[in-house]
């Protein structure tokens, strides 16, 4: 098949390019490189031998993003690209806006211009705010906390009502978990600009020496050691997660929603103890205060996912560091 996939020079994207293109698939990748480096692609061509057609552009300039569908027959759509940066989204809430709603707007009419009916979307755990009930289950309540949420939310809920307007389109709507990990050659892997705002990309750099400390957020939390709880994927697991997503779009199922996650929390403390393990050092930390907007206890309830796509996470938290320490050890200073 040929799939485009949106911000397919970012982090999610780059490992789930090189799981498609050892599928056989052909890939069609559109980034305007505003978070990521054409590295990335670089080394999944050389990881996987294959080639892959590369468009530097942005999906908010339509003209521009409809020639990769005059110039492509594209049968299902992967859609990583937005900005994801809680804290900024705060600070600069229209550029999240516009970004991430117009960017989809743009695509979905293109789609729909050139009769593209499957979608792929990125979507958040972020959906379920604070949530009541922990293992999450893809029914629970939905509400957002911050402009970065709010726009997963909100493209949720239109590309349900696309759905309403036109029933011949397929849409997955994928909830990720907390991505971590890294490709396990350690060519390819998560490479934040300036101060990592996430656990793992943080606790990396302390490790590989570029950071002086990990500062904990709070452990007063409601949780086994007082520290938040979250649930971490293994993004070549995510990656896996697309492909099955892209194969239940085959049949036809109108909108389907699926949590990615393990089903399984791990502490602050938790995942600096088994970093130290795969790196084979002590990792220095400190307890501070809360981060404001954090929450407790954040794991998914996998379960529908299995059942529906035949997909389950494989990989554990040990595998998880050790590949994320390949990774920042082999690459110290990211792509660049
Ligand atoms: P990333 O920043 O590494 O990748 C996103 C890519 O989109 C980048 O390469 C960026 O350059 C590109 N992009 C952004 N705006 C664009 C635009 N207007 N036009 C073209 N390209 C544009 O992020 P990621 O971690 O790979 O996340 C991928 C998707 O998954 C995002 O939608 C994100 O919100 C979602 N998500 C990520 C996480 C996480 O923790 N990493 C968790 C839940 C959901
Ligand atoms: N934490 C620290 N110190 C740090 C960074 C994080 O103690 O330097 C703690 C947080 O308080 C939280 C846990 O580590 O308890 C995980 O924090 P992350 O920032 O890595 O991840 P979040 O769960 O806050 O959020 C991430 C993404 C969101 C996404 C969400 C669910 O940043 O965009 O996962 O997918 F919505």
């Amino acid at each position: 098949m040929n799939i485009l996939v949106t911000g397919g020079a970012g982090y999610i994207g780059s490992h789930t390019c090189l799981v498609l293109l050892k599928e056989g698939h052909n890939v069609i990748v559109v980034d305007n490189l505003s978070n990521s480096s054409l590295e990335s692609l670089k080394r999944v061509k050389k990881l996987t031998g294959k080639e892959l057609a590369f468009y530097e552009l942005d999906l908010l300039n339509l003209e521009s993003l409809e020639r990769v569908f005059i110039e492509n027959e594209i049968d299902s759509v992967i859609h990583f690209a937005g900005l994801k940066a809680v804290g900024e989204s705060v600070s600069i809430p229209l550029h999240y806006y516009h970004n991430n709603l117009t960017g989809t707007f743009n695509l979905c009419s293109l789609m729909n211009k050139h009769g593209v009916k499957n979608i792929v979307f990125s979507s958040s755990a972020t959906v379920y705010g604070d949530p009541e009930i922990v293992p999450i289950t893809e029914s629970a309540s939905l509400s957002a906390t911050n402009p970065y949420g709010r726009t997963k939310l909100m493209l949720e809920e239109i590309l349900q009502d696309l759905y309403v307007a036109d029933n011949s389109l397929n849409i997955a709507i994928l909830r990720y978990f907390n991505p971590i990990g890294a490709h396990e050659s350690g060519e390819i892997g998560e490479d934040p600009n300036g101060i990592p705002n996430n656990l793992v990309p943080y606790v990396a750099q302390v490790a590989v020496g570029k950071r002086e400390q990990v500062g904990v957020f709070g452990d007063d939390y409601d949780t086994p050691d007082g520290t938040g709880v979250r649930d971490y994927i293994h993004v070549m697991d995510l990656a896996g997660g697309h492909l099955k997503a892209l194969e239940k779009l085959n049949s036809k199922p109108g909108v389907v929603i699926y949590n990615l996650g393990t089903g399984k929390g791990y502490s602050v403390l938790d995942v600096i103890k088994a970093f130290s393990k795969a790196a084979g050092k002590d990792i220095p930390y400190s307890i501070g205060p809360r981060r404001p907007g954090d929450i407790a206890n954040c794991y998914a309830e996998p379960s529908f996912a299995e059942k529906e796509l035949g997909w389950k996470a494989v990989k554990n938290i040990d595998d998880m560091c050790v590949d994320s320490w390949r990774w920042q050890s082999q690459n110290p200073n990211g792509f660049s």
